[in-house]
């Protein structure tokens, strides 16, 4: 991989190159900040030519996310236009190992898929490192969602990427919830990192973008065909918002991270709570309330300060059932809580979900 000639030093922490990276040269009358750069077209003659193809706002944000995750990347439409991307890599009639509780949209793909007769799914429970490991017989791609989305299982990635490769499979890792401050999918040993830049690294639930990493050239230039190719390309504008909302990103992690630590012991103390999941990292806590759906809506009904509502990852607290949405596996339980810490003061948070929580009929 060449280095970009604005790339901050390497050895850096973490939090110094979400705040560094993807910045214009440090020369005489260069904004600090990349510039939003509305561009359909360029002038003939150099590499970007049209705005399907390359874009300098996108630039940014792909180096930014590249240095976080130490690769290349590329910026998509969607985290989900990121996942079909990366699931079109897959030849047809081969096999792709998922985890049975990944993210709805994600699972989606490929149920589609598999109904076409264009891939082969195996479902695992990601957190059984034998099983995933005995499912990975004639896989061409092991997909890992760690922790996944809503169950919160955590894999066993240098281990199950190890064995993949032995099988002769791909790996790739939607890095959404763990952000590339809390785990770094390529330095475990996957080949390719997918992400909801929708999420954490934007912050402020006010836009839709997604992502893919690799180190591999070959793969980066292939995906980036396939990008012009197929027109799924990011909005300058929320390129531009992500980019914004990287430089904050080991703030809002740390803060939504202590917050749920916290809201963890007291959650596991309450008595309308059945069971409380947290991957020991992260703001994303899922909760099974006492009394099942009506309970767990009635809870959603009942707080002030967190909002009831889909997606996670921004600074404002919101929580949701996830067994709403049809299609969400029935292993989900009817009562599962899906609770995304913001940076609020995380005792107001606490008095909130409390009252709602006291609210439920014993
Ligand atoms: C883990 C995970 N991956 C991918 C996606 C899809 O991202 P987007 O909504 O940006 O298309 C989501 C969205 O919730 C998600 O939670």
């Amino acid at each position: 991989m060449t280095p970009h000639p604005s790339d901050p030093p390497p050895d850096l922490a973490p939090a110094t190159v979400a705040v560094q990276a993807g910045r214009p040269p440090h020369e005489p009358d260069q904004p600090l900040n990349a510039p939003l750069v509305p561009a359909s077209v360029y002038v003939a003659g150099g590499d970007r030519e049209y705005g399907r193809y390359a874009n300098p706002t996108w630039e940014a944000f792909e180096q930014a996310l590249g240095a976080l995750e130490d690769g290349r990347c590329l910026a998509y439409a969607s985290g989900l236009a990121a996942v079909a991307t990366v699931l079109d890599l897959v030849a047809d009639g081969e096999t792709v190992v998922v985890p049975r509780h990944a993210y709805l949209g994600t699972l989606h793909q490929l149920a589609d898929l598999e109904r076409r007769g264009r891939v082969r799914v195996r479902r695992v429970d990601v957190a059984d490192t034998g099983t995933v490991v005995a499912a990975l017989d004639d896989a061409a791609l092991l997909w890992v969602e760690s922790p996944t989305n809503p169950a919160l299982e955590v894999a066993d990635l240098p281990v199950l990427a190890a064995a993949a490769h032995e099988a002769g499979a791909r790996v790739v890792a939607d890095n959404t919830f763990a952000t590339p401050l809390r785990q770094r999918p390529l330095d475990l040993g996957a080949d390719l990192v997918v992400h909801s830049a929708t999420k954490y690294l934007s912050g402020h639930a006010d836009l839709v973008l997604g992502a893919v990493v690799t180190r591999d050239d070959q793969t980066w230039r292939a995906l980036d065909e396939q990008r012009r190719a197929r027109g799924a390309v990011a909005g300058v504008l929320e390129a531009w918002l992500a980019t914004r909302g990287i430089r904050t990103l080991a703030l809002r992690v740390d803060r939504a991270e202590s917050n749920a630590r916290r809201l963890v012991e007291l959650l596991a103390a309450h008595p309308a709570v059945d069971r409380v999941r947290y991957p020991s990292f992260g703001g994303i806590v899922a909760i099974e309330v006492a009394g099942g759906a009506f309970a767990a809506d009635l809870v959603c009904r009942s707080t002030r300060l967190w909002v009831h509502a889909t997606s996670l990852g921004g600074v404002e607290s919101t929580l949701e059932r996830r067994r709403r949405w049809a299609g969400e596996p029935e292993t989900i339980p009817e009562g599962l809580l899906r609770l995304s810490v913001g940076v609020e003061d995380v005792d107001d948070l606490w008095r909130d979900l409390a009252r709602a929580l006291d609210g439920i009929p014993t």
